[in-house]
C-alpha cells in the first residue's frame, strides 16, 4: 500500500470530510469528488456563512454515501463526533473567510475561522489519527490555501515558489499563513499527515458574485458600473476552479505528507485586460445587454488599502513530481463561466440580498 492508501490500481474508497464543501471552490470540489469516486462516503461540514450556499450542492443531496453537516469548524466537540462517527480518513480543509476586502472591513471572523479554525480541526484529527492507524488505514489532511501568502511581487521578480519567504499584505493572507504554518508544524511535531496547497485565483461555476470576476459578469448584465481599483495594472494568475480540484485530487492520492505545493494556471493577466475581455465576451454572448459595448460601463475607484500588485505562480513541483498541469486556458475558462452565469440566473439572482447591497454600499461608496 502506498502512504495515500493506494494499493496498486486497485482505490481502496476513502471516507472524506470535506470542509467549507458549500462555497465556491470546496462546492466544485464536492462535484468532482462525487462524480469521480461513487464508493466514497463524503461528509461536508460548512457552517453556511454568506459564501456558503446548499444549492451549491442540491444535486448531491439524495445521494446515499453523501451527508451535509451545518456546523461550525471551531466547534470542537462536532468535530470530533464527525470524525468519530464516520471514521474519517481523509480531510480536505476549504472552510475559510476568503475575500481581502472584507477582512479589511472586519479581520475578527478571519482570525477566528481561519486560524482558530484550522487549529481546531488538526487538534481533532490528531486526537482520531490513532484509531486509522490502528485500523491499519493511512489518513491525509490537505490544507486548501493561496498564494497570497507569500505577498506581492514586482513586474520582473520570479513567480512564487514552495520556497519563497511569506510576506502576507492583508488581513486575509495573515490569518491563511498562521494557518498554513500550524499545518506545517503538525506534520513536523506531530507526524500528522499533513500536505499544503498554496493556489492562485480561481474562478468558474458557483463564484460568489463579490469576487472580480463574477462580479464583472453580473454587473455587466445589469448594466451597473464595472468597478476596477486603482489603474487596474496589478496583476493575478488565474486558474479554471475545475483545474484547481483536479490538482487537490492528485495531491490527496499522489502528494507526499509534509510537502507543500504550489497550484497555478500560468495566465497571468493584469485586471483591466480581464475586465476587458470579460466585457467583450458577454458582447458576443448575450443576447439583451442593457448598455453595448459593455466596456463602457469600466469605472475606475479607490485602490483597495495593500492592494498587492503582482502574484505570479510557479509551479514546476507538482509538475515534475506529481504529473499534474492546468488544462484549460484563460480564454477557454472565461467563455465557460460567462456561459455559466448566462445560463444561471437562478443562481446568482438570489445571492443578490439585503446583505449583499450593504456590503457592496460599504466597500464601493466611495
Ligand atoms: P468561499 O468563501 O467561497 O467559501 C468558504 C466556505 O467556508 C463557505 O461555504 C462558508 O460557509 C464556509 N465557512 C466559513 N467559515 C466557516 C466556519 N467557521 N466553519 C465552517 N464553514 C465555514 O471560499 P473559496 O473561494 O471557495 O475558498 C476555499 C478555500 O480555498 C479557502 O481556504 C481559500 O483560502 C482557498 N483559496 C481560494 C482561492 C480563490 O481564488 N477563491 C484561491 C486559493 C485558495
Ligand atoms: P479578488 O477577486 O477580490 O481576489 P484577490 O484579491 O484575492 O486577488 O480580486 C482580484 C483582483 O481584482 C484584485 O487585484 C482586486 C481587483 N478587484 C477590482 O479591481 N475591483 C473589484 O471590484 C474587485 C472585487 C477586485
Amino acid at each position: 500500500m502506498t502512504a495515500n492508501g493506494n494499493t496498486g490500481n486497485l482505490r481502496q474508497p476513502r471516507r472524506i470530510l470535506i470542509t467549507g464543501g458549500a462555497g465556491f471552490i470546496g462546492s466544485n470540489f464536492v462535484h468532482h469528488w462525487c462524480d469521480r469516486y461513487e464508493d466514497d462516503r463524503v461528509v461536508v461540514l460548512d457552517a453556511l456563512t454568506y459564501a456558503g450556499n446548499r444549492a451549491n450542492l442540491a444535486a448531491l443531496e439524495e445521494r446515499e454515501n453523501f451527508r451535509f453537516v451545518r456546523g461550525n469548524i471551531c466547534d470542537r466537540a462536532l468535530i470530533d463526533a464527525i470524525l468519530l462517527e464516520e471514521q474519517i480518513d481523509t480531510v480536505a480543509h476549504f472552510a475559510a473567510e476568503s475575500h481581502v476586502d472584507r477582512s479589511i472591513l472586519g479581520p475578527d471572523a478571519f482570525v477566528q475561522t481561519n486560524v482558530i479554525g484550522t487549529f481546531t480541526l488538526l487538534e481533532a484529527f490528531r486526537n482520531h489519527y490513532p484509531t486509522l492507524a490502528d485500523a491499519g488505514k493511512d489518513g491525509v489532511f490537505l490544507h486548501v490555501s493561496t498564494d497570497e501568502v507569500y505577498g506581492s511581487l514586482g513586474a520582473d521578480d520570479p513567480a512564487f515558489s514552495e520556497i519563497t519567504p511569506y510576506a502576507p499584505n492583508s488581513p486575509y493572507s495573515a490569518s491563511k499563513a498562521g494557518s498554513d504554518h500550524l499545518a506545517r508544524a503538525y506534520y513536523h511535531t506531530y507526524n500528522l499527515p499533513t500536505i499544503i496547497t498554496n493556489c492562485s485565483n480561481n474562478y468558474g461555476p458557483y463564484h460568489f458574485p463579490e469576487k472580480l470576476i463574477p462580479l464583472m459578469c453580473i454587473n455587466i448584465l445589469l448594466g451597473k458600473p464595472l468597478p476596477v481599483y486603482g489603474d487596474g495594472q496589478n496583476i493575478r494568475d488565474w486558474l479554471y476552479v475545475r483545474d484547481h480540484c483536479s490538482a487537490l485530487d492528485t495531491v490527496i492520492h499522489k502528494g507526499k505528507p509534509g510537502e507543500t505545493y504550489n497550484v497555478g494556471g500560468n495566465n497571468e493577466v493584469k485586471n483591466i485586460d480581464l475586465v476587458n475581455m470579460l466585457c467583450q465576451l458577454m458582447d458576443e454572448l448575450a443576447p439583451d445587454l442593457p448598455v453595448r459595448p459593455s466596456e463602457k460601463l469600466i469605472t475606475f475607484v479607490k485602490d483597495r488599502p495593500g492592494h498587492d500588485r503582482r502574484y505570479a505562480i510557479d509551479a514546476t513541483k507538482i509538475k515534475t513530481e506529481l504529473g499534474w498541469m492546468p488544462s484549460v486556458t484563460v480564454e477557454e475558462g472565461l467563455r465557460q463561466t460567462v456561459q455559466w452565469f448566462l445560463t444561471h440566473e437562478s443562481w446568482w439572482k438570489p445571492l443578490l440580498s439585503e446583505e449583499y447591497q450593504a456590503y457592496y454600499q460599504k466597500v464601493y461608496a466611495h
